[in-house]
């Protein structure tokens, strides 16, 4: 008996059962977990509060489900293949005794360095081994981890260290990435000047660069790592206490921490996991994101190991040291499942084909994509040059928020339509909503996405906020979660998904909000204020388009241009470098004082002779210059 579903028939039968009797279904798939003690309750909610509680009363821990329980029969299985950045240098693989035992000496290391059940531990770190080993440590000792991707700046890894009172930050000397050499310990440091929290830096090496450590606060970890055991006993916990903290950007300025809990994610990232990728034994798995996002998280580290998976980690990009190094690596591990984000597909597609065109990509079953739409000419480049039209592509829509894939087609069970991410997986249960809040019911219909059921992997509380948890998700629409997106139903009731309807942007797979972007570029000393929209980007998907108002017009336009690229990458990181800025000497405000961002972003667009009705403006002049000025 597994929860595997092995056709698409048996995929409605499975979904009907989920829908009429939700807590039956979901104890069934638990019941292929192991569990420290049984729950008492499956499910308790409200979506008012919101206040979930999913195997109440259970005790467990997920490391257990992701290592111990598969020594017996998997001692010897690949757990980990770790692909470096430069492929000259050796791959290292990890079979699940191993994992087990690295993850039980991080976890020491950990605790000899004060970190006990429930404290925060901050890791900013490269994607090497350690990175998951130190993830699953966290799990193992009932700490928290917040894992920060390592391309943030010191100034957004001081405010997530702060958000959560972080008492530990485990880091590297340096990273590698494609070209680039990257100080990952000096951003630390930085970025620690403004942090009260952290008692103790665990330093990884990766590059030797030989870096200097702070006196009573940082540590080597190969010299830590020599005074502990190996082993550790996996700490128990409640099914609801907090697995981790994943911070992500909404509409205000300040990112939030996403909180899941220990039960209902390991059932979900299991359970979802399985069935999308319908991994078979022997299969080598590889999600190509960082385990910086959520996507990392789920199907990089739980998810696979939940279910005794060969999970590929891999450290580099995908263009280097050339555009076919993501196919090299499918050889050369014969990969059997595939997942990357359309970004990645599109600059692979632009780099021409002859870089895939020189690998077999033999072993592939099944091709993923998610973080973002995927758009026709992109899904159909992947079938045919990647999946060669024998994989099924499984475009995956979900957020951080849910913790894990929501609508998809279930490998090769089930229709897969371009663009299109499908039905829900068993459990979920999406609905329209139309502009006054109501479901619209039939198909061939458009409107805000909301899910009406909980599902065991679904977001708890923000961390320290709960009313923003409350405000954000479940105040627009009364008794429903509220995505944040726009969808469309077809006439068979598969769903596509359109993209944001808040002020929320997507960037490369990246999300941002616009109005974190703005405080960015506020900061810079010549800025009075500044307006930020998403436009369509070829290869971004979404690129950032800065309407920026000088406090004084400055002696050189691009000067100020870069001065105020450079700022935003010291707020936060490259990612949200702008890819135009266009100087104005006003914005289209109401007279109550609220920018028009409709107007903007046809601008942006390029349409300016779509802005629609512009007389509740206060001066309508400034769309003018606005679009006289347009890059
Ligand atoms: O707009 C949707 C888009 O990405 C958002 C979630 O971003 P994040 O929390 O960073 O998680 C990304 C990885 C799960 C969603 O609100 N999105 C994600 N997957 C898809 C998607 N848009 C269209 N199609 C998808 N498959």
């Amino acid at each position: 008996m597994s929860y595997r579903i092995t056709s698409f028939d048996q995929y409605e039968k499975e979904y009907k059962e989920s829908v009429e009797n939700p807590e039956a279904f979901w104890a069934e798939v638990a019941g292929h977990f192991s569990w420290q003690k049984p729950w008492e309750k499956v499910l308790e909610w409200n979506f008012d509060q919101p206040d979930i509680k999913w195997f109440k009363g259970a005790k467990l821990n997920i490391t257990e489900n992701c290592l111990d329980r598969h020594l017996a029969s998997r001692g010897n299985k690949l757990a980990l293949i770790w692909e470096p950045n430069d492929p000259k240098e050796r791959f290292i693989r990890y079979t699940y005794r191993e994992l087990h035992q690295k993850v039980c000496q991080m976890a020491n290391v950990m605790k000899r360095n004060g970190i006990q059940k429930g404290d925060r531990v901050c890791l900013y770190m490269p994607m090497i081994p350690e990175l998951m080993f130190a993830t699953l440590a966290c799990a193992r000792i009932g700490a928290v981890h917040s894992v920060v991707f390592a391309g943030f700046s010191a100034q957004a890894l001081a405010d997530r260290i702060t958000d959560s009172n972080c008492k530990m930050v485990v880091t590297t000397d340096g990273s590698y990435r494609g070209a680039k050499e990257v100080p990952i310990k000096r951003v630390v440091d930085e970025a620690l000047e403004d942090c009260e929290s952290v008692q103790k830096v665990v330093v990884v090496e990766r590059t030797n660069w030989g870096v200097a450590l702070q006196e009573g606060r940082d540590v080597f970890y190969h010299e830590e790592v020599k005074l502990v055991s190996d082993d550790c006993p996996a700490e128990p916990m409640d099914a609801e206490d907090m697995l981790f903290i994943l911070y992500t950007s909404g509409s205000t300025g300040k990112p939030k921490g996403v909180v899941h809990t220990c039960g209902g994610y390991m059932v979900y990232a299991g359970y979802s996991f399985q069935n999308v990728f319908q991994y078979d034994e022997s299969d080598i798995f590889w999600c190509t994101a960082d385990i910086g996002w959520i996507t990392g998280h789920s199907y990089i580290v739980y998810g696979p190991l939940l279910n005794g998976a060969t999970t590929l980690m891999f450290e580099g990009v995908p263009t280097y040291p050339d555009a076919g190094r993501f196919w090299q690596v499918c050889d050369k591990h014969s990969v059997n499942q595939f997942y990357t984000a359309p970004t990645a597909i599109r600059s692979l597609m632009a780099a021409g084909d002859e870089h895939v065109m020189s690998y077999s990509l033999n072993s592939l079953r099944v091709i993923g994509s998610v973080g973002e739409p995927i758009n026709e000419e992109a899904w159909h480049w992947y079938n045919i040059h990647v999946g060669k039209e024998r994989c099924p592509v499984v475009d995956t829509w979900w957020q951080t928020e849910t913790g894990g894939i929501m609508i998809s087609a279930l490998g090769e069970h089930g229709p897969t339509k371009p663009s299109h991410a499908g039905y829900p997986l068993p459990g979920v249960q999406p609905v329209l909503l139309n502009n006054e809040g109501k479901e619209i019911t039939e198909n061939e219909v458009e409107g805000y996405l909301a899910i009406k059921f909980p599902w065991p992997s679904m977001i708890r509380t923000t961390y320290g906020d709960h009313d923003r948890c409350r405000n954000t998700y479940f105040s627009h629409y009364k008794g429903y979660y509220f995505t944040g997106d726009g969808a469309r139903r077809d006439e068979h009731g598969m769903y596509r998904i359109i993209g944001r309807v808040d002020d929320v942007i997507n960037v490369s797979g990246h999300r941002f909000g616009t109005a974190e972007i703005e405080n960015a570029i506020n900061a810079d000393p010549h800025v009075a204020e500044s307006a930020v929209v998403g436009y369509p980007h070829a290869i971004k998907g979404q690129g950032i388009y800065a309407y920026v108002i000088c406090k004084k017009s400055p002696d050189n336009f691009d000067n100020l241009r870069a001065e105020i690229t450079e700022t935003v990458k010291q707020q936060i990181g490259p990612i949200a470098k702008p890819d135009k800025i266009q100087f104005v000497s006003g914005l289209p405000k109401t007279r109550s004082g609220k920018i028009m961002r409709r107007i903007l972003r046809k601008v942006a667009e390029g349409e300016p002779d779509k802005l629609g009705d512009t007389s509740t403006l206060l001066d309508p002049k400034i769309v003018e210059e606005i679009v006289e000025g347009a890059l």
